[in-house]
C-alpha cells in the first residue's frame, strides 16, 4: 500500500509565498503537498517573513527555504550540479509547477510585468514550469482595473488562477478577497501537474453517492453510500488531464476543484436526466453512484403525520440507469463502467450484471468484507472484463482503486477515438 496522491508523489513543487496575512495558510498547504509526497522548495518574499518565519516551512518539508536572494551559499540550497546553479534558476528550471500562495497585488503586479528582485519574482521569471497563482489581498484591492488587468495578463500567459473566495477579510470588511481553501489549492495543483495525463482530451462522467428518493417534504429513502469511491475516481481523472463531469447526491464531501462541471442531483430521475445530457460529450461513464433501486409511489405533498396506526409505503421500481444508457442513441463508444454491491456470490453476480447491462467493465466489492464497502477509506474489489478476465486488488486506499480504475478505462479507451472535442477545463477554479 503506498502513500500519497499518486500526482503528486515525488512531483517537485515550488511554492512562492508572499506578504499576505495569509501566508499561514500557506504552511497548511506546504505540509498537505508534502504529504501527499511532492517535493516542496518554499521561496519566500521578506514580507512574507513577517507573518511567517522560514523555519515553518523548512521544518515541514524538510528542504532548505530559499528566502534572501543575497544569502552566502543560497546558490547550493536548492541542488544542481557542482554547486555552479543559482538557487531561483534551479528551482525554476527543476519544479514542475510553480505555486504563488498567497499571491498579493503586488506581486501580481511583479509577475506580469516580468519585474525579479526577490525570491518569489526571480524563481517565477526562471521558472520553466506551468504557474498556479492563489491570490489574496483586500476586495477593493482585488476588484482594482490594476489588479484585475495583472490577473488577466498572467491568464493569457498560461497562468492557472485560483480565484479567491468571499469573506472576513483582514481589514475587517468582508468580500472576494479571502485566500482560497488550502484544499482548493491542492486540487487545481494536481490538475494543473496531470495535465498531460493519459486520460488528456478525454471527457469522463462520474457518478458518486446514494440516490435520495423523498417520501414528503422531510423524509426520504437513501443507503449507505458515502461517495468516496465516486469522488475519488472524479479527483484521478482529473490529475490524469481528463474533463470530468461529477454528478453527485448531497454526500457530505468536499466538491473538488479542476472539474469541467459539478451536477448536483437527489433522485434516480435527476441522475438519470444529467446523465443524458453529459452523455453527449462523455467518452467514458464510471457510475458510482449507489442508485435507490426504488421510490415511493406517490410523494406526500405534506409532512406525513404520526397519527396512530403504522404507515404503509408502496415502493415502485426506479429505472435502471446503467442499462437504460445502453440504449441511448448516442452511447455509441463510450466505456461504460459499473459496479456491483454484492453482499453474496460477488463474481456471479457481478459478471450477471455486465452481461445485464452490456458493461465494459465491473469493479465488484463485496460489501460485507472488512475494509470494503460503505463509509470507510478503503476498499477490496475485482475488475471483470466482458472477456472473462478477472483481476482482484488487495484492500487499499478508495484513491489507489480508483487509479486501478482508471488504468483499466485508459487501456479501453486507447483502442477508442474521442467522441469530440472535450470540453476545457477550467483555467480558473
Ligand atoms: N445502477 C443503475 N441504476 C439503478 C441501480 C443501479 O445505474 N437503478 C448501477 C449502479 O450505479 C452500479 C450498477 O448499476 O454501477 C450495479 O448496481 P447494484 O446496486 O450493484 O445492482 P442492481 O442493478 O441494483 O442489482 P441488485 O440490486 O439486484 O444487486
Amino acid at each position: 500500500m503506498s502513500d500519497g496522491i499518486r500526482v503528486l508523489r515525488g512531483a517537485r513543487v515550488a511554492l512562492g509565498v508572499s506578504g499576505s496575512i495569509a501566508a499561514y495558510k500557506a504552511v497548511a498547504l506546504a505540509s498537505a503537498l508534502h504529504q501527499a509526497g511532492a517535493i516542496v522548495d518554499v521561496a519566500l518574499t521578506a514580507d512574507a517573513q513577517r507573518f511567517v518565519q522560514p523555519l515553518s516551512f523548512q521544518a515541514i518539508t524538510h528542504r532548505p527555504v530559499f528566502s534572501d536572494l543575497w544569502a552566502p551559499g543560497m546558490e547550493t540550497t536548492a541542488g544542481g550540479e557542482g554547486g555552479h546553479s543559482i538557487a531561483h534558476v534551479t528551482l525554476g528550471h527543476e519544479s514542475d509547477v510553480l505555486v504563488v500562495a498567497p499571491a498579493t497585488a503586488h506581486i501580481l503586479a511583479k509577475l506580469a510585468l516580468g519585474l525579479a528582485d526577490d525570491p518569489v519574482s526571480v524563481t517565477a521569471l526562471a521558472a520553466r514550469c506551468p504557474l498556479v497563482v492563489a491570490p489574496a489581498m483586500d476586495a477593493g484591492m482585488y476588484n482594482h482595473p490594476a489588479t484585475a488587468q495583472n490577473v488577466a495578463t498572467l491568464r493569457a500567459r498560461g497562468a492557472t488562477v485560483v480565484e479567491p473566495e468571499v469573506g472576513h477579510l483582514a481589514s475587517g470588511l468582508s468580500g472576494l478577497g479571502r485566500l482560497a481553501d488550502p484544499e482548493r489549492i491542492l486540487d487545481v495543483v494536481r490538475g494543473v501537474l496531470g495535465r498531460n495525463g493519459d486520460l488528456q482530451g478525454r471527457s469522463v462522467t462520474v457518478t458518486a453517492g446514494g440516490t435520495q428518493e423523498p417520501i414528503d417534504p422531510v423524509r426520504f429513502i437513501t443507503n449507505r453510500s458515502s461517495g468516496k469511491m465516486g469522488y475519488a475516481i472524479a479527483e484521478a481523472a482529473r490529475d490524469r488531464g481528463a474533463a470530468v463531469t461529477l454528478i453527485t447526491t448531497p454526500v457530505a464531501l468536499r466538491r473538488p476543484a479542476g472539474l469541467a462541471g459539478i451536477i448536483e442531483v437527489e433522485t434516480a430521475e435527476q441522475m438519470l436526466r444529467a446523465l443524458r445530457d453529459a452523455y453527449e460529450t462523455a467518452d467514458a461513464l464510471i457510475m458510482a453512484a449507489a442508485v435507490a433501486d426504488f421510490r415511493a409511489a406517490s410523494v406526500a405533498d405534506q409532512k406525513i403525520k404520526r397519527g396512530e396506526g403504522g404507515l404503509d409505503l408502496r415502493l415502485e421500481p426506479n429505472p435502471d440507469l446503467l442499462r437504460a444508457s445502453a440504449d441511448w442513441p448516442n452511447h455509441r463508444g463510450i466505456v461504460r463502467v459499473g459496479f456491483a454491491a454484492e453482499t453474496r456470490d460477488l463474481l456471479a453476480n457481478a459478471a450477471e450484471k455486465a452481461r445485464r447491462k452490456t458493461l465494459d467493465l465491473v469493479v465488484a466489492n463485496d460489501v460485507t468484507a472488512s475494509g470494503a464497502g460503505f463509509a470507510v477509506d478503503t476498499n477490496a474489489v475485482t475488475l471483470l472484463w466482458p472477456d472473462g478476465r478477472q483481476e482482484s486488488l488487495p484492500v487499499q486506499p478508495k484513491t489507489e482503486v480508483a487509479e486501478a480504475v482508471l488504468d483499466a478505462v485508459g487501456v479501453i479507451l486507447r483502442g477508442r477515438q474521442p467522441r469530440m472535442e472535450a470540453p476545457s477545463r477550467p483555467r480558473t477554479a
